[in-house]
């Protein structure tokens, strides 16, 4: 289906119609194949599709793309590794646009966005010793061309009902391995420039917003994020940084 990829992202393909998740199996061959960095596991349906915080991910079979990818970013520092995040956040919302035209936000951490209705999730699992990333798996679901989404996921859309068409889910992933290999070589070379483009993308940066902190709701303004990949906020408690799943931002 695919090419050999230029770059180092996509040398490797594995295609399967069904597997558990993709995720779980890059894991399988990280820790038992020692796979060349780049390689892709994807499949056109998950039995066990995972999100995060040991949520599921749910996508309809050959409908929508589901793949992993297993890096070592042994030149990232483990303290900087919320720059995998913006790789793959600012690499998936590139290849939507180029495909669609859709423009879409990132979600702090790193969901996928357009208007208020998410279109693709992002699970990255690292595999760290105290110095060093040894392997990482960035995995990736976008909703391509799924109609309906049960009521239990209610913000949830596709790219062909923000579009009203259907996409070619193989020119989308091909799109996806190049904007990938585009963001993974920023991040070697120049960071700055993807922080960047991933602050240019954030949804709601520097605008008015609702947040819940679990504790009370309050009005507040997304500032920035620091280093480790904490989101700052500032409002009437002061500027605080808050880690993943400690705030989420509101529609209403
Ligand atoms: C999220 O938004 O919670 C993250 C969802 C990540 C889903 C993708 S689909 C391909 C890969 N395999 C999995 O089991 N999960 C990721």
């Amino acid at each position: 289906m695919h090419d050999a990829h230029a770059g180092i992202i996509g040398r490797k393909i594995i295609h399967h119609d069904q597997t558990d998740s993709t995720n779980k199996e890059a894991i399988n061959w990280i820790t038992k194949k020692d796979p060349i960095e780049g390689t892709v596991i994807m499949a056109d349906y998950q039995t066990a599709g995972r999100g995060q915080f040991d949520r599921t991910w749910q996508s309809e079979r050959g409908l929508n793309i589901m793949l992993s990818v297993i890096l070592k970013p042994q030149f990232l520092h483990p303290t900087r590794q919320f720059y995998l995040n913006k790789m793959a956040s600012v690499a998936v919302a590139d290849a939507i646009y180029n495909t669609s035209g859709l423009s879409t936000r990132v979600k702090w951490p790193n969901d996928i966005y357009c208007n208020e209705s998410k279109l693709a999730g992002i699970l990255i699992q690292n595999f760290l010793t105290a110095k060093v990333i040894r392997h990482t798996v960035v995995g990736i679901g976008i909703n391509i061309n799924q109609k309906s989404f049960s009521d239990k996921l209610g913000n949830a859309s596709s790219v062909f009902l923000e579009t009203g068409r259907i996409h070619d889910r193989a020119s989308v992933t091909d799109n996806l391995l190049e904007s990938l290999n585009k963001t993974y070589i920023l991040l070697r070379e120049k960071p700055e420039k993807l922080k960047e483009s991933y602050m240019n993308k954030l949804l709601g940066f520097k605008e008015l917003r609702i947040f819940d902190d679990g504790i009370r709701r309050f009005e507040g303004r997304i500032k920035g994020i620091d280093e480790y990949g904490r989101l700052l906020v500032d409002s009437d408690m002061g500027l605080k940084s808050y880690d993943n799943n400690s705030i989420k931002m509101c529609f209403e």
